[in-house]
């Protein structure tokens, strides 16, 4: 038993607010009533907003983000059909994994960790497909095992100036509600999410935006779905209802989190996260430890990777924070295993949160024996906090 708050920093789940635990919390109410009807018309509409998308449909399941992998995939495309994977970390494996699986032929174009996915090499292949066999791409848009963002504004962009017609898939699982994500400006196809990171919610959600495009991709695909089909939710939504019994307390939980967002502001949401993670790489270059990610300009604001020094055993030290801070980190995955440990600094953290956090990784990292000047990240960190701290409103 460890008293007080405790520190889940790992990228999702991130801690869930009381307000939302107190929501979740209500007595059920029928899912084909008309509290129910209105509860889902506020909760689409919020995140229509999240997702910045006036002409997507959004489509909730019960699930998880591999869940939003899979419905990504069946309803878009069919088996045989060819499409482009952009794989630079665990989770852009996997998506692609779900499509293979499916009998989708994945041509992947393939990064070292650490990388984001380069526009002008996309634009590059989608211009060598004259026959235009390629029916989508497949990209990750905050790689959460790598801490890396790729710019998925410039792989439209790089799609539009190859004339190509793909469809553009999008992983934004560690993003949305975090960073920047703009549905409609970007001409996304489909956007999957998932309620455990940005949104400050429990896991059992799949969350996915989907175009006009994509809907009518939707018809023609061929991959079996049943539970996973975007039709009969469509359908039963206009109504106010599900085509079966929906995850009603989570869905109480998601309307509070999407007032509690919109309550800040989306933008303001956003400039915390990236302060909290500007800070955090503050911090751990001021411990002489480098980060992960390579160019500066894709360091993800949800999280910050950092490089356990070659001498030592990042998994151990995780084990050892865990042992005497019971704060948890995230762990290497994939070809990162071992070799890295992640900080998570998203959905419902304020700046003290974050200070706690930096601080038993600087006394954890020099009780493990790790050579650093204790008190270095942590003052980073604060000179940072105080110097871009927002300006109060006068009272
Ligand atoms: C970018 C990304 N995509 C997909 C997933 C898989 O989501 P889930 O674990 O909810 O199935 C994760 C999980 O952390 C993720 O970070």
């Amino acid at each position: 038993m460890t008293p007080g708050r405790p520190f889940l920093q790992i990228p999702g789940p991130t801690l869930v607010p009381d307000r939302v635990t107190r929501a979740m919390s209500q007595p059920m109410i029928d899912h084909r009533g008309p509290k129910f009807a209105a509860l889902l018309r506020e909760i689409l509409n919020g995140l229509k907003k999240l997702f910045k998308s006036a002409s997507g449909q959004i489509v909730l399941f019960p699930g998880s983000g591999t869940g939003g992998w899979e419905s990504c995939v069946v309803n878009t495309l069919s088996p045989g059909d060819l499409v482009l994977g952009c794989v630079n970390g665990y989770f852009s494996d996997l998506f692609c994994r779900t499509a293979k699986l499916h009998g989708i032929e994945v041509e992947t174009l393939e990064l070292p960790y650490g990388l984001g996915i380069p526009a002008d090499q996309i634009e590059q292949r989608l211009r060598a497909d004259s026959g235009r066999r390629i029916k989508a791409v497949l990209v990750v848009h905050n790689e959460t095992s790598t801490g890396v963002t790729t710019d998925v504004a410039a792989i439209r962009q790089a799609m539009e100036r190859a004339s190509h017609p793909a469809l553009l898939l999008v992983d934004v699982v560690s993003s949305l509600g975090c960073i920047d994500l703009r549905f409609d400006d970007w001409k996304l196809d489909v956007a999957l999410a998932a309620p455990q990171k940005g949104l400050m919610m429990p896991p059992g959600m799949a969350i996915l935006a989907v175009s006009e495009r994509a809907l009518q991709a939707n018809e023609s695909a061929k991959c079996g779905r049943a539970f996973w089909d975007w039709r009969p939710v469509l359908e039963n939504n206009a109504a106010g209802q599900f085509p079966y019994t929906p995850a009603t307390a989570l869905l109480f939980g998601m309307s509070e989190s999407l007032k509690m967002i919109f309550e800040e502001g989306l933008e303001n949401v956003f400039n915390r996260h990236a302060r909290l993670a500007e800070a955090c790489r503050r911090a751990t270059q001021a411990m002489n430890l480098k980060l992960f990610p390579r160019n500066p300009a894709e360091y993800s604001n949800t999280l910050t990777a950092v490089s356990m020094p070659d001498e030592y055993d990042a998994d151990g030290f995780i084990n050892h924070m865990l042992r005497r801070f019971d704060l948890s980190l995230g762990k290497g995955l994939g070809k990162a295993r071992g070799k890295l440990f992640r900080i998570g600094h998203l959905g419902s953290l304020n700046e003290l949160e974050l200070l706690g956090a930096l601080a038993a990784v600087e006394m954890a990292l020099f009780s493990f024996g790790v050579k650093l000047p204790l008190g270095a990240g942590l003052s980073a960190a604060e000179a940072y906090l105080l110097e871009s701290a927002p300006n109060l409103p006068s009272t």
